[in-house]
């Protein structure tokens, strides 16, 4: 029987060691990786601080355990290609998306995935999409002005 977890995150295989089978993705991507772009805000899959793409899907780190991802592809905000990133910062700096930036991340990947035609915007509002994603202190006006904008 295979014991050994193996998964791609951001474009590098790993072998998980036997001490982050058992825990959560976003302690394996922060702790064990030192990917600390993913944000732990609730610990509970209500904030979308957590939020990293699993083959090519936003999910929530704090919900999944390392241990059942064998084969999977992650990727991080570390992992997002670089000139996403710099439009993606031009444009919540021009609409003043971003104060603390705790939430940034996870709407970055949100955005990413959005951007990659993870959705058909014609089905869904921008609004809509990011309601998983909480931000405590930008109004999420200025949030979703700058999501369709880049969208
Ligand atoms: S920390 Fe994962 S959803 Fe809040
Ligand atoms: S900018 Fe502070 S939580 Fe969103």
């Amino acid at each position: 029987m295979k014991t050994r977890t193996c998964l791609r995150v951001n474009g590098t295989q790993y072998e998980v060691p036997p001490s982050f089978s058992g825990r959560r993705l976003l302690d394996y991507l922060r702790s064990a990786l030192g990917l600390v772009g993913t944000k732990e805000g609730c610990g509970e899959g209500d904030c979308g601080a957590c939020t990293v793409l699993v083959d090519g899907t936003p999910m929530c780190s704090c919900l999944l355990l390392t241990g059942v991802l064998d084969g999977r592809e992650v990727t991080t905000i570390e992992g997002l290609p670089e000139a996403f990133l710099s439009q993606f910062a031009a444009i919540c700096t021009e609409y003043g998306a971003v104060q603390c930036g705790y939430c940034t991340p996870g709407i970055a990947v949100m955005a990413a995935w959005l951007r990659d035609g993870g959705n058909d915007m014609n089905d869904e509002p921008v609004s809509k999409l990011f309601e998983g994603n909480l931000c405590r202190c930008t109004g999420y006006q200025q949030l979703i002005e700058a999501l369709t904008a880049l969208s």
